[in-house]
């Protein structure tokens, strides 16, 4: 039986429209639900949205809509965007389904009967925007120490979750399994969060509505985070589980999060687990956020970085390769027009295109498009060769750690190796003399047959490219790698058109 992969990106409020950031989560849960299908799993790939709660009740009340008219028309753009980022998710959970309010109110039913949901009252500082309770002493000057913001007391009537009863069980949990949080510095600050002391956690709100009632006390409405992380489990089918895809598919093998909301992740969402007597995810990985030519990325500072535009503009596999090629996922990193064009213009027109170009252009010219027999290879061939026996396992590694960067650093280490071992063999010198001719045969078929491979290999960051080039190369463009990652099945004696470029260079303005 196939083996599974089940991964999530966080569902996005429906307060806001989709940036870069958001599309960058997504992108890279795309990547490696693309990756793992290549490789033969059975992968369940989920996103969605995050439609309750005081943010987006206030921000539907300030556009004078109802909060479902809000998250109806915001989440046309959320989807639309997936549909043009080339997204290819299985499932897309809102929070206002009724798949969903059914396995939240399960949820509270089921750890308010174990004595783990009880009716108490806080008075706690509210940082709406983050939607979160701070006590008096963890405010910063008054202000939000997540965010910096104002926050306002709140004194309620609260459901309460016993989050303190399971501080040890999640401290031996992350200590027993080191890859449960990364990356690593990440983990190092959920620890020392838990070894401050958790305290029970207030989980209904009376002072608003938009939300899922508590069940039986309906003046309280469910707490967004309690309600959003839930969708993990509902868009399974939890807890009926009808179509067999929670007991197929739970534990997750990755949440893919933003830093900002490790603490949800890390903590709440585990203690709710191991209250509802449920297995823990596999893991929690946080990603760095983006900044934009060196600044916050804000709507004050009108410097939303909106991905509609930048696909337009430079093509949808462009901006796939560059998000996740540019910083080390998990770091912070800037996005700039300048480091945009730079990668397309070096990485894209001249490395990747480059190498398609040249090794296309000298079949026409010397074997009239037609992929010449492979021959004995030679010690340069076979040094390059073993370049692409060595590098998926490498790949696959790198992968499991989500380190897409250093995927594509090896990618294209083997398409500077097509564009070296060409200056090495120089074809045009060999195509001079005819007793070279079975020698010239040879780099050419070498050529083409790693740029096969590379094709497979960036396939899960550029579909459409990979498509083209294996278009090119006569192969099937939906060939995968499970079968095909082999040297060697570029078959003799298919014809070869002159590939047009790429990725044409582009001029800074
Ligand atoms: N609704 C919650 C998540 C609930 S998951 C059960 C939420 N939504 S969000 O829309 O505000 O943010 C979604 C994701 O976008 C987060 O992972 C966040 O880190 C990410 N990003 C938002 N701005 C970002 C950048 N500037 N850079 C990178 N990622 C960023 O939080």
């Amino acid at each position: 039986m196939a083996q599974k992969f089940y991964v999530t990106t966080p569902i996005y409020y429906v307060n806001d429209v989709p940036h870069i950031g958001h599309a960058y989560t997504t992108l890279a849960c795309d990547v490696i639900s693309r990756y793992k299908r290549s490789r033969g799993f059975d992968v369940y790939f989920l996103t969605g949205t995050d439609e309750h709660g005081q943010k987006v009740e206030a921000a539907a009340n300030a556009n004078g809509e109802t909060p479902l008219e809000l998250a109806d028309r915001v989440v046309k753009r959320y989807q639309a965007l997936w549909d043009k980022l080339n997204i290819s998710h299985n499932d897309f959970i809102r929070t206002t389904q009724e798949r969903h309010k059914r396995a939240v109110t399960e949820q509270f039913l089921k750890l308010q009967a174990k004595g783990d949901i009880y009716l108490g009252e806080y008075e706690d500082w509210y940082c709406t925007p983050c939607e979160t309770f701070w006590t008096e002493t963890q405010l910063l000057d008054s202000t939000c120490p997540d965010c910096g913001r104002p926050t306002t007391k709140l004194k309620e009537e609260s459901y309460f979750f016993r989050m303190s009863q399971y501080q040890d069980q999640l401290l031996q949990h992350i200590e027993e399994n080191p890859d449960f949080i990364q990356p690593k510095s990440r983990r190092n600050e959920i620890l020392s969060f838990i070894k401050e002391g958790l305290r029970d956690l207030s989980i209904s709100r009376t002072s608003f509505s938009w939300g899922i009632p508590a069940p039986g006390n309906e003046k309280h409405v469910i707490y967004v985070w309690f309600d959003a992380l839930t969708n993990y489990i509902s868009a399974l089918g939890y807890p009926d589980d009808k179509d067999g895809l929670y007991e197929k598919f739970w534990p997750v093998n990755a949440h893919v999060i933003g830093k900002d909301i490790l603490r949800f992740h890390a903590v709440y969402w585990p203690t709710f687990l191991m209250a509802a007597g449920l297995p823990l995810p596999k893991k929690v990985f946080a990603h760095g956020w983006w900044t934009v030519e060196g600044q916050k990325m804000s709507k004050s500072l009108r410097n939303v970085v909106e991905p509609n535009m930048l696909i337009d503009k430079y093509g949808v596999d462009a901006i796939r390769y560059f998000l996740l090629r540019e910083v080390p996922f998990g770091l912070d990193g800037d996005f700039s027009h300048s480091s945009l064009i730079s990668r397309i213009n070096s990485d894209l027109a001249n490395d990747l295109g480059n190498l398609l170009s040249r090794s296309t252009a000298m079949l026409g010219k010397y074997f009239a498009g037609i992929v010449p027999a492979a021959g004995q290879a030679d010690e340069i061939d076979l040094a390059f060769i073993e370049l692409f026996e060595l590098a998926p396992a490498k790949i696959d590694k790198l992968y499991d750690n989500l380190s897409f960067n250093k995927v594509l650093q090896t990618i294209w280490e083997l398409i500077s190796a097509g564009n070296k071992y060409i200056d090495q063999t120089a074809p045009w010198t060999l195509a001079k003399d005819p007793q070279q001719q079975d020698r010239l045969g040879r780099v050419l078929y070498n050529l083409l047959e790693g740029q096969r491979l590379i094709a497979l290999q960036i396939a899960p960051f550029m579909p459409q490219t990979a498509e083209q080039i294996l278009g090119h190369l006569g192969v099937d463009p939906q060939s995968n790698l499970i079968d095909n990652d082999s040297w060697g099945a570029l078959s003799a004696g298919s014809k070869i058109e002159k590939a047009s470029p790429l990725f044409p260079r582009i001029e800074a303005e």
